[in-house]
């Protein structure tokens, strides 16, 4: 360390003012947070139908739910007397299972020609079922986030949500008795983690599996959060009323 190293507050060293700024912003944040876990589990959460978060609640959300598409709907619905029970059942078996190509060639397709080409291939307006392509569109979930809610969730996302993680860091680069490198670590991770989330999302809807990068970015994001909400609040209000534990750690920050 060079004389010419400028001084450097710390954070059990600011002013009561700046630590009320600061506490305020970290309090009012962390409700904030609150109430988007609260969001995410009545929105997200509940995609399956079962209460709680779980890996097929992201890829409802996002890819959409088998069981909501539009031909199930339908066969239970203004098609529902247009097929034998059993045939409805071998459609929605199969769409359920993602409408595969080769059943479709097998023997789906034979149930189609029975039951619905006499209207969906003659009259206008009628999606033509004689062409897979056309009964796969419908077999797909209306549920899902369509790609213009991704863009825009999307940025709304990224801009606001990185408002928080830079506030939130520049308070925690104030903290003491932690590696430079561990507190840089842990005020960029969140951005790499918030980038990485959002890209999984448009992921997701390509391959289920996605949903997993979604979920792991979700929790990292949220752990760097709670680490650093915590060790800033500790360090303001209960650290400069432990002089020894004081002592101790403005060491480590002078050796690092
Ligand atoms: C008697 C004619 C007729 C037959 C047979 C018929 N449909 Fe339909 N279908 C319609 C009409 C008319 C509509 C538009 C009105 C509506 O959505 O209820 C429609 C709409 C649909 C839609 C919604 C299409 C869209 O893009 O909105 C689906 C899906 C569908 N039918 C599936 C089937 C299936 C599967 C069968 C065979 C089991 C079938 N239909 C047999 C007349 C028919």
């Amino acid at each position: 360390m060079t004389q010419n190293t400028p001084v450097k507050t710390t954070l059990p060293e600011l002013s009561i003012t700046l630590k009320c700024l600061f506490s305020s912003y970290l309090l009012v944040m962390g409700m904030g947070a609150l109430l988007a876990t609260a969001q995410i589990l009545m929105t997200h959460g509940l995609a399956d139908g079962k209460a709680g978060l779980s890996f097929d609640d992201i890829v409802y959300s996002y890819q959409g739910d088998p069981k909501h598409s539009k031909i199930e709907t339908k066969l239970n619905g203004s098609m529902r007397d247009k097929a034998s029970s059993a045939d409805k059942l071998a459609i929605i078996k199969w769409v359920r299972h993602g409408a595969p190509k080769q059943q479709w060639d097998e023997n789906i397709k034979d149930i189609f020609y029975k039951n619905c080409i006499s209207c969906h291939s003659v009259i206008p307006g009628l999606p033509n079922f004689t062409r897979y392509d056309n009964v796969k569109k419908v077999a797909q979930s209306e549920s899902g986030a369509s790609f213009t809610m991704l863009t825009r969730v999307s940025h709304i996302h990224i801009f606001s949500i990185s408002f928080i993680f830079l506030f939130n860091g520049i308070i925690f680069s104030y903290a003491i008795g932690i590696k430079e490198w561990q507190k840089a670590l842990l005020v960029s991770l969140p951005f790499l983690f918030l980038s990485v989330d959002v890209f999984s999302w448009w992921l997701t809807k390509i391959h289920a599996d996605f949903a997993w990068v979604t979920i792991i970015s979700g929790v990292g994001y949220y752990l760097c959060w709670v680490i650093t909400w915590l060790i800033s609040m500790y360090q303001m209000w209960v650290l400069p009323y432990k002089k020894h534990k004081l002592n101790q750690l403005s060491q480590i920050s002078t050796e690092s």
